[in-house]
Formats: C-alpha cells, sequence, structure tokens
C-alpha cells in the first residue's frame, strides 16, 4: 500500500524510533545499494540547501537517483495543474518529495500520486526537519522520552513538526510565541490527543525564559518563513523579544543543547555568536538530515 508522509503525525511512536535507529546505522556506512536502480522527484517551490541536498545525496549514496524540479521549470499550479503533474511524475518515479508554499499543494500532490509524496517543507509542517532533530537529540541524550524540549518564536512549521514530533515520542514541549504566532490549533488538538498515552507534557506562554527555565533543548526558528516576506517589518517588531542569546540558554539545564533548523539570521532570532555558543548543535543537526533522510527514504521506497 502507497503511504505519504504529509505530517509528522503520519508516524507513530514506534516507527519514529526505528527511522532513528535506523538513521544512526547508515550514519555508519556511506555507500549502500539498498534503492539500486530507484528514483525520487524533488518538486520545490521555495528554495533550500539541506533538505535538497540531502534527498539527492540519500538517493546518490543508496544507489538511487534523484531529479531536482525548479519552480520555474514546472510552473505546479500555473504552467500545468497540480493533479496532472502528480499522475505525470508517478508515471516516472518511485516516489516524489514536495516544497509547497500551501499545505494544501501537498494534500493535491498526494491525492493524485501513484507513489509515495514526501512533505519536504509546507507552510504547516516540516516532518523531515523534525524527524532528524530527534536523532540529534537521541544521539546526544541518549534517550527522548522524559526530556523538555523548549521552542522560542514563531508557531510555525518548524514548531508544528517538533511539536507533535515531542508529543508521539513522550517528550515535553514547551512553546513561546507571540500572540496571535501561536502553533496551529488543530495541531495542538492532535498533539494533546497523542500526549495522553505518550505521557509528554505541553506548556504554552508568551515569556521565552518561562519555556526555557530547565529546559534539555531550547530550540528557535526564523521569524519570518519562506512565503511571509510581505510581513517582515511587522514580525521583526513582534518577534523583538524572542531573540535567543547566551542568557536566555544560562535559564535551561547546565548541558542544554541549543537548536535551529538554519538558515539562522545572527542578530535577528539568535544573538550574534550564538552558533559558535559550546552549547550549539545546529551543525551536527545539519548533518543528520543526511542520514535521517536515507532512513525514511528506505522506510517509503521500500514499503
Ligand atoms: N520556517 C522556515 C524553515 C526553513 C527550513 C521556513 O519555512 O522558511
Amino acid at each position: 500500500m502507497k503511504r505519504n508522509l504529509l505530517s509528522i503525525s503520519d508516524l507513530d511512536g514506534r516507527e519514529i524510533a526505528q527511522l532513528i535507529e535506523r538513521a544512526m546505522l547508515k550514519k555508519q556506512v556511506r555507500r549502500e545499494d539498498a534503492l539500486s536502480g530507484m528514483t525520487l522527484a524533488l518538486i520545490f517551490e521555495k528554495p533550500s540547501l539541506r533538505t535538497k541536498v540531502s534527498f539527492d545525496l540519500a538517493m546518490y549514496q543508496m544507489g538511487g537517483h534523484a531529479v531536482y524540479l525548479s519552480p520555474d521549470e514546472v510552473g505546479l499550479g500555473r504552467r500545468e495543474s497540480v493533479s496532472d503533474v502528480s499522475r505525470v511524475l508517478g508515471r516516472y518515479f518511485d516516489g516524489i518529495a514536495a516544497r509547497t508554499f500551501s499545505h494544501e499543494t501537498l494534500l493535491t500532490l498526494a491525492a493524485h500520486s501513484s507513489v509515495p509524496v514526501i512533505n519536504a517543507l509546507s507552510d504547516l509542517e516540516h516532518p523531515c526537519q523534525a524527524l532528524s532533530d530527534l536523532l540529534t537529540i537521541y544521539e546526544k541524550k541518549g534517550k527522548l522520552s522524559g526530556l523538555t524540549v523548549a521552542f522560542v518564536g514563531d508557531g510555525n512549521n518548524v514548531a508544528n513538526s517538533l511539536f507533535l514530533a515531542a508529543m508521539l515520542t513522550g517528550v515535553n514541549f514547551n512553546i513561546a510565541s507571540p500572540p496571535g504566532y501561536e502553533i496551529n490549533q488543530g495541531i495542538l488538538k492532535s498533539g494533546q490527543e497523542f500526549a495522553v498515552s505518550s505521557g509528554s507534557r505541553i506548556k504554552l506562554t508568551d515569556a521565552p525564559d518561562e519555556a526555557v527555565k530547565g529546559a534539555d533543548v531550547v530550540y528557535t526558528d526564523v521569524w519570518i518563513s519562506m512565503g511571509y516576506e510581505g510581513e517582515a517589518d511587522q514580525r521583526r517588531q513582534v518577534f523583538s523579544a524572542y531573540r535567543v542569546d547566551e542568557e536566555l540558554l544560562d535559564l535551561a539545564k547546565a548541558d542544554v543543547l541549543f537548536m535551529h533548523p538554519l538558515p539562522a539570521h545572527q542578530g535577528e532570532e539568535i544573538s550574534n555568536n550564538l552558533l559558535e555558543d559550546p552549547r550549539s548543535v545546529v551543525f551536527d543537526q545539519a548533518e543528520n538530515r543526511l542520514h535521517l533522510q536515507k532512513s525514511l527514504l528506505a522506510m517509503m521506497l521500500l514499503q
């Protein structure tokens, strides 16, 4: 049966644990032929560094091949309807990874595709990022359940997926967002349901210090996600009290990890030298995108 990864909640906690374990094994092996002869379409409406490169290299290093389709080449929904693009790609490829502005576009792609569709970021979720973030946390801390992740800033795609991933794996999640920029309400509700069985605790606040106090991980992301450039001035004002700096990290546990999905804007959502702080693991995080992508592609394409 074809399976998609549109939301992190398309997986359960056991599958997430399995993906992490397999990614750790794949990290030891640079080349393998598990996906020999298989192909992946990368259809992107927005820019990408880590997601595009990690999918491409993951396919190549596992014996398969990826084809990148840029926004201008395809004109998704403009030059050709989303449903037709999807039906055509399904005739050529074994899977599709898509980065879209609207989550609706992704749902339409998935509805018409005969092959698995993976969300490579939409305005609602970024599940591949959340999975590799859990891998990084697990590697550094040796466990997930019972840890506390504090997210400071915009309740955006990255926050939505990380929240759900935490709720599925017994991780507690504190989030400090300004009023009007909280995580998606539907996602909050699903997460609250997952928390009943996983035991995760949730703290919603608008105060960064309240979220960060005693946390094992402090996480932030850009104030202006791709597609929201028109709100840049307003967002810079609204989020000015949500910058993560060394002093804020001092409120967390002494062995706290600082995480950011990148690209980062020093002097905006983070202080100037935070990426260089010994507590920062952002480049391990970036590397792990590749290892997790391998484990995810093996799960999705070999089903
Ligand atoms: N929230 C950011 C994540 C980039 C990886 C964006 O959507 O632009």
